[in-house]
């Protein structure tokens, strides 16, 4: 093993390794956008300043070289390989070749053969101040747990990335607590059984999970949703048919509560929940406005999610052509993101609007409250005048009781085609920080899940 600069080229088997912050560095500039692209070869400390427009100083501090001042041959794909040995990461322990239980109820040998032999681990490092950073997240990789007496092995095969995970990050008073500084990082995944000791679960079922940042989790079965051997799209159990789906179907029946004829405007148009909302209140018979970031965001919703019209909030003129697409005003506001659109949509609302108070993505990253006036009191007065009915809610612990109502329903419209999904899938766990970068950002462009396995 060679180093150069202030980072190290950890090298096993030949293999070259990245360091999560190299991608997410990449990443997060738009210049590497899928691992199939590859990372270069050769002189990469001056091809990764030049392409990047930082010095090479910068490129140093941000990339693993060889002592050569080359990132290894390799690509992207490379660093799925096990971080074997990193400054900040524990050196990988081996497990034994076979698991004390591999034999247990539903435990196939065959199976457990193809168990990698370590887990890689996100773990919250740092808490971010304003916009989480490389130094957020830290790859650590451990060994695979050993399931128990009545527990399950689960490999977490999809890890889905959702805007509420900033507020995870934070130690600021919320609805759930926050990740401890150190503890592998929440999030929902679709995994696959490895070994079961439960009753209902065989290996090779697949699972709905809450099974966070890594490779492998146990559980003792509460709360997973089974779906069998064989579901025809696995991933979209974290999208259009999980959590965003049913966020999206209750938030808006419950509160939006919609009639036909009615004015529907959904903030946050394109992403998993806004597209299912404006799609359903079509089917509701809504008259349905979409807002989004960008000409090919709005295009997708109008032309492919069928909404009647969508408005680019970041297009000179905004206010002015949302006005001009809700000349009824707007009965129904299903809020996703606050800021500047909440200030657009307010002097639209009819008298007994209902908004569901869904998410405020625009001002997860804030550090400071936006600057004055304060118009809180306008607000109230508003709320008086027009009688109207914010609502916010928490998905699982409001409707979590509706869930399989939802999920019939949802399963139906997607067979028959009455809603559509768009998903992005991004290869390699070790992906996942800089997508989630991006995500807050608005770069996501439909559900974004990371597939931790080919
Ligand atoms: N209450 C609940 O139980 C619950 C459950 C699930 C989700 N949520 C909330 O619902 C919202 C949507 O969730 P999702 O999973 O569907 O997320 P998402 O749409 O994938 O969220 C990312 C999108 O938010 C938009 N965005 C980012 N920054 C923005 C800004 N400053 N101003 C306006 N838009 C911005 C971007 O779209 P553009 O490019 O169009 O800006 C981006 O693509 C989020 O606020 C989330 O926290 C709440």
């Amino acid at each position: 093993m060679q180093t150069q600069g202030r980072n190290i080229v950890t090298l096993r088997s030949g293999v070259p390794l990245f360091e999560p912050r190299a991608l997410a560095f990449v990443q997060t500039r738009g210049q590497v956008s899928s691992p199939e692209r590859g990372l270069p070869e050769g002189h990469a400390v001056e091809w990764a300043a030049r392409t990047l427009n930082v010095t090479t100083d910068q490129a140093l501090s941000t990339w693993f070289f060889d002592g050569a001042g080359r990132v290894a041959p390799g690509s992207a794909s490379s660093a799925r390989h096990r971080l074997t040995h990193s400054p900040r990461a524990p050196p990988a322990r081996r497990l034994p070749s076979r698991l004390p239980n591999d034999a247990g109820s539903n435990g196939g040998g065959a199976h457990m053969a193809e168990l990698s032999s370590s887990n890689r681990t996100f773990v919250l490092a740092e808490r971010p101040k304003g916009e989480p950073d490389a130094n957020t997240l830290r790859l650590v990789a451990v060994d695979v747990p050993t399931p128990g007496k009545g527990q399950l092995l689960l490999r977490n095969r999809y890890l889905s990335l959702d805007p509420y995970m900033r507020g995870r990050m934070s130690a600021a008073p919320s609805y759930a607590p926050p990740v401890e500084l150190g503890a592998v990082m929440v999030g929902g995944t679709v995994a696959t059984v490895e070994t079961s000791d439960v009753p209902g679960f065989s290996v090779g079922d697949w699972v709905v999970a809450f099974g966070g940042w890594q490779d492998y989790v146990l559980s003792d079965g509460k709360g997973l949703i089974n779906l069998g051997p064989n579901p025809e799209n696995p991933s979209w159990a974290l999208g259009v048919l999980g959590m965003p789906g049913l966020t999206a179907w209750a938030g808006l029946t419950q509160i939006g509560r919609p009639q036909a004829g009615e004015t529907l405007v959904v903030a946050g148009a394109s992403g998993p929940v806004g597209a299912t909302v404006g799609q359903i209140g079509k089917l509701l018979g809504c008259h349905v406005v979409g807002i989004a970031g960008g000409s090919k965001k709005c295009g997708h919703v109008v032309d492919t999610l069928g909404f009647d019209a969508c408005i680019d909030y970041k297009a000179d003129g905004f206010a002015d052509a949302l006005k001009a697409a809700v000349p009824s005003g707007i009965d129904i506001y299903f809020e996703n993101v606050g800021g500047a659109v909440l200030d657009a949509v307010l002097p639209r609302l009819n008298t007994s609007a209902r908004i569901p108070v869904c998410g405020l993505i625009s001002q997860y990253n804030a550090t400071s409250l936006p600057p004055g006036p304060d118009r809180l009191n306008l607000l109230m007065g508003m709320i008086l005048r027009k009688r109207m009915t914010l609502r916010g809610f928490i998905v699982f612990d409001d409707f979590g009781h509706l869930y399989g109502e939802f999920s019939k329903k949802m399963t139906e419209w997607v067979k028959n085609g009455d809603i559509q999904y768009r998903e992005e899938v991004i290869s390699g766990l070790e992906q996942a920080p800089a997508a989630f970068i991006g995500l807050l950002r608005g770069e996501a462009f439909g559900k974004r899940v990371i597939a931790l396995t080919p």
